[in-house]
Parts: C-alpha cells; sequence; structure tokens
C-alpha cells in the first residue's frame, strides 16, 4: 500500500483546545475520552500551566495510554511565570490567550510533526473542537479549510443568555455608564428583582440578578463583558455547538439556541456519558490530590444524613462568609462534608489551615477536607443535599446523582444556573446575593427535613431522564453518533 493510500485508511484527526480552567478541562477531557473511545485520533492541547498541574495529580497520560492515536500538546499562555492563574483572574487568561494564541497555533498546524510526535502514523488535524470563549483558532482554521465546532462547557441558559446579552442591553436591562446615571446606579439600589424580557424562552422567570454575573459589569462597554458577548456570538458562525446537557433539562432553551445555530450537539451529561461507555468508574481529571478519607467518613454516617458542600475550583470566602455558612450547618443540626481549598479563603494568612473557630467546632458536626472524588461522594448513600456555587459541572453532576442542591451562585454562568435549579427544574433552592446564617440554616433544614420528599421525587426523576440520555437510544447518545459523523464526513 502507498503512502497515500495509507494516509486514507488513518481515522480522523481531532484537535481539541479547553481554556485552561479546571471547570473547562474536565469537560473536555470527558468528550477527548468519548471521541478515543470511537477510534478516532485525538490531541489535547493545554497551556504548558494547566498541563503541569494535571500532571502532578491526574497523570492524564496514563489514563489515556490505551489510546494509541491519543497524544497532548501543549502552548504558552503567554502570562508571567509567577502569574498565580487562579479562577478570580480567568478573564485574564482568556484576554492573554487571544493574544498569543493565534501565532502558536497556526505554528503548530504548520508544523505536522508537533502533532504526531511519539511516533505513529497520523494525519494532519482534520477538525477543531474549540473552547467556546477562545476563538483564535478560526482564522488558521479557515485558511486551512479545517471544521471547527465550539464547545461551551458552561450551561445551555448562560451560553443562551450570554448570546441575547446585545438585546439585554438595548433594552436598557443592563446599566449603561454614563447614558442614564439612575439606572447605571441600580445594580447597588437594588432593581434586582425587576423581570427582564429580551432573553427569549427565559421572559417567565429571568430576574436582573440572575443574569449571568459577567454582565454585573460598571459599564456595558466594559471590555471583557464585550469579549464574553463577541466571543459567544462567534459559535453562529462555526461549523457546531456542543454543550455539556440533554434533551429533557434544557429542551426549551436548547431550541431557543437552535434557531441561530441549527448545528447543535447536546451531548451530556458527560461523566456519565462516558461511563455508559468506559462501562468503568472514572480516573481524576483534578488539579489537587483527592482526599479518600471523605469516603471512609460518610462511610460511617446514616443513610441521607450528610450535607455536602463544595464551591468548585475557583471560589473565594471571606473570612465571615466562611462562618457565616459554618454557623448555619452547624445550627442546621445536620452532619457536613465540606471541600475547603487550601487557596480558597481570602485574607488567610495561615495559607491552608482552616480558621480556628471552623477546626475546632467541626470535630463532631463535620468532615473539612481539601479536595475530594467529588463524583463519588455525590452518589454515595449518606449524602443527602449538595451546597454548591452552581459551576456548571457540579450542578449537572448532582442532577445526574438525583442530589436536590442549595445553590449559592458565586460568579460567571452561576447565577443563572442557581435560577435554573430553584425556579425552572425545581430540584433545589436559590440562596444568590445573601451570605446569612439563619438563612442557611433554614435552608438546611428545608431541604433536609420539611420538604425532603418532594425535592428527593423530583431529583430522582431527573436522574432517570439524564441516565436514559446517555443510553443507546437516547438523545444524547445519538447527538453524540451524528458528531462522529460529522467528524468522519470531514475528512
Ligand atoms: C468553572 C466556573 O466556575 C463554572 O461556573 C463553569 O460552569 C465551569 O468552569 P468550577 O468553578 O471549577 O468551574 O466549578 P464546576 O463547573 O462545578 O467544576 C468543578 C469540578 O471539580 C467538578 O467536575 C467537580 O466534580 C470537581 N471537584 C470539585 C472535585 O473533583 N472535587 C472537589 O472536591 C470539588
Amino acid at each position: 500500500m502507498g503512502r497515500q493510500e495509507a494516509a486514507d485508511e488513518l481515522p480522523p484527526h481531532v484537535l481539541i483546545f479547553p481554556l485552561p480552567m479546571q471547570g473547562h478541562i474536565n469537560s473536555m477531557l470527558k468528550l477527548a475520552e468519548l471521541l478515543c473511545l470511537s477510534n478516532l485520533h485525538v490531541t489535547m492541547l493545554f497551556s504548558e500551566y494547566s498541563h503541569s498541574r494535571l500532571r502532578r495529580h491526574a497523570d492524564i497520560e496514563s489514563r489515556f495510554s490505551r489510546y494509541p492515536g491519543f497524544r497532548v500538546a501543549t502552548m504558552c499562555d503567554g502570562l508571567p511565570d509567577d502569574h498565580p492563574r487562579v479562577g478570580e483572574r480567568t478573564m485574564e487568561i482568556m484576554m492573554s490567550l487571544l493574544e498569543v494564541g493565534g501565532a502558536q497555533f497556526r505554528k503548530l498546524m504548520e508544523t505536522t510533526d508537533a502533532l504526531s510526535y511519539g511516533g505513529g502514523a497520523r494525519r494532519r488535524v482534520t477538525c477543531l473542537i474549540m473552547d467556546g470563549v477562545l476563538s483564535f483558532a478560526v482564522p488558521v482554521a479557515q485558511e486551512m479549510g479545517i471544521p471547527f465546532i465550539y464547545f461551551r462547557t458552561s450551561s445551555p441558559c448562560s451560553f443562551w443568555a450570554n448570546f441575547c446579552f446585545n438585546d439585554v442591553i438595548q433594552a436598557g436591562e443592563i446599566p449603561l455608564k454614563g447614558k442614564d446615571e439612575d439606572k447605571y446606579t441600580y445594580w447597588k439600589r437594588g432593581d434586582l428583582d425587576l423581570m427582564v424580557r429580551s432573553v427569549p424562552g427565559m421572559e417567565g422567570y429571568l430576574r436582573r440578578r440572575d443574569l449571568p454575573a459577567f454582565c454585573r459589569v460598571d459599564d456595558a462597554n466594559d471590555s471583557e463583558f464585550q469579549t464574553i458577548i463577541r466571543e459567544t456570538r462567534r459559535s453562529a458562525h462555526s461549523s457546531g455547538l456542543i454543550l455539556n446537557s440533554f434533551e429533557d433539562l434544557d429542551g426549551p432553551i436548547l431550541d431557543q439556541i437552535r434557531n441561530p445555530i441549527p448545528n447543535l450537539y447536546s451531548i451530556g451529561p458527560l461523566h456519565t456519558h462516558l461511563q455508559a461507555r468506559l462501562q468503568s468508574s472514572l480516573t481524576s481529571s483534578s488539579f489537587y490530590q483527592e482526599d479518600r478519607s471523605s469516603m471512609t467518613w460518610l462511610d460511617s454516617q446514616p443513610a441521607k444524613s450528610v450535607v455536602y458542600v463544595s464551591f468548585g475550583s475557583v471560589t473565594l470566602l471571606s473570612r465571615n462568609e466562611l462562618l457565616e455558612f459554618w454557623y448555619g450547618l452547624v445550627n442546621s443540626g445536620h452532619k457536613f462534608l465540606w471541600v475547603m481549598r487550601p487557596d480558597s479563603i481570602i485574607g488567610d494568612d495561615e495559607k491552608g489551615r482552616v480558621p480556628v473557630e471552623v477546626e475546632e467546632g467541626t470535630k463532631e458536626r463535620g468532615c473539612v477536607l481539601g479536595w475530594v472524588p467529588q463524583n463519588e461522594v455525590l452518589v454515595h448513600p449518606s449524602v443527602g443535599a449538595f451546597f454548591t456555587h452552581c459551576g456548571w459541572n457540579s450542578t449537572l453532576e448532582s442532577v445526574a446523582a438525583g442530589v436536590p442542591m442549595i445553590c449559592w451562585p458565586y460568579f460567571a454562568d452561576q447565577t443563572i444556573n442557581s435560577r435554573f435549579v430553584s425556579e425552572v427544574w425545581r430540584v433545589g433552592l436559590d440562596m444568590k446575593d445573601s451570605c446569612d446564617r439563619v438563612i442557611v440554616e433554614k435552608m438546611v433544614r428545608e431541604i433536609m427535613g420539611e420538604r425532603r420528599d418532594e425535592f428527593e421525587e423530583r431529583a430522582r426523576a431527573m436522574a432517570d431522564l439524564a441516565n436514559k440520555a446517555v443510553s443507546e437510544g437516547g438523545t444524547s447518545s445519538t447527538n453524540f453518533n451524528r458528531l462522529l459523523h460529522f467528524i468522519k464526513s470531514s475528512l
């Protein structure tokens, strides 16, 4: 067989590039593994920093060693070595990548060897799957005639609100600094409960305070805010959009998105989709070391007796906020397993140590750890509710596990996710814009006591629908096969 015939036999080669943040990498690695399981060649393009963090705790290479067509490539994020690269600074990371990514990406694509290093015959990249906020690869893909698909790792409701932000601004539902001083101050004047009418499909329940937190700016011309709008609307000029959700959860919003973007692939929940195809549990893709003592502690607790508390990989808490949550949990009388990342307490001079009051009081009440295997925790029989910041991965993991939620959104898409949990799917309570021990205690008692059966019933029903979506013949499974067909047809 000649060289060309041999090349023609090779499978499609997909390049995937996540924004180098935990929540984005988690879901994109799951997609990469699903594609590898379908015998495609996949190259994951990490930033040098995120790759070093992953190698420390997640060991990507060994997880993917079973797939001969998998490779890792890296690029520089353009930031100084001492940049903290924490979630609070996500926009700086994104803006830097938008600036330096294009030239590096072009070089990467032009030197095929860089993508096929490590031996083994591989085609040049035949399809790009890029993080929905990083469009620097588009000009190169267009020049090379390579189809590119966006993967927006946040929720469909957040994506759709972002996509409609210009209409929200035109309708005066976001303050225009200088143009109308009165409106400009409404974030402070408390008009946050006014309804928002300019996001189609959400007119009945979306308030100003529920909009994605990107728009809580002093000026709608804010450059980062405008970047979010620009990057989101670019999805309409791609070969398609992948979303980590499923039709029974987000159908009405997915139908709205299909108007400007008909080629939509809802293939979630990705973690259970991958588990279904792997027929085994998932390995970690965490930046942090998972503490397995969490599972031992849970094994010693009665069924449905524990509130699991975690605010993701980005959220920062002030000491006062932390103590309000802690006293609320302790006063609720329920036990809790609390993930407190070492870097998550603002102004904590004893880096990584839990404040003494919290440490002292948790001995009999609960278990405080730095990072846990969250998916295993959520399906543990002792967990009765999830006190979460509503990051999209956590929200979807809780939906798939059938665990009711108490939502305290911190930023980004979390503010609209929590509204959907409480008002649309009705599988939890929304504590948005408050941090008060009395409210915490009340909500914990409500979800673990008075209204437990009501929330559990709805959460279980949605979990069954999530499971059906990723099973053979389910909507997410069918959409994934449609995505595979598109990738194979783009050779
Ligand atoms: C970020 C943004 O904050 C979020 O709003 C957006 O939707 C995705 O990107 P993050 O804040 O990290 O994500 O939250 P989330 O999306 O919930 O992702 C956190 C991931 O870390 C989850 O997959 C969760 O399972 C995992 N996790 C969390 C652990 O494995 N162990 C823990 O102890 C805590």
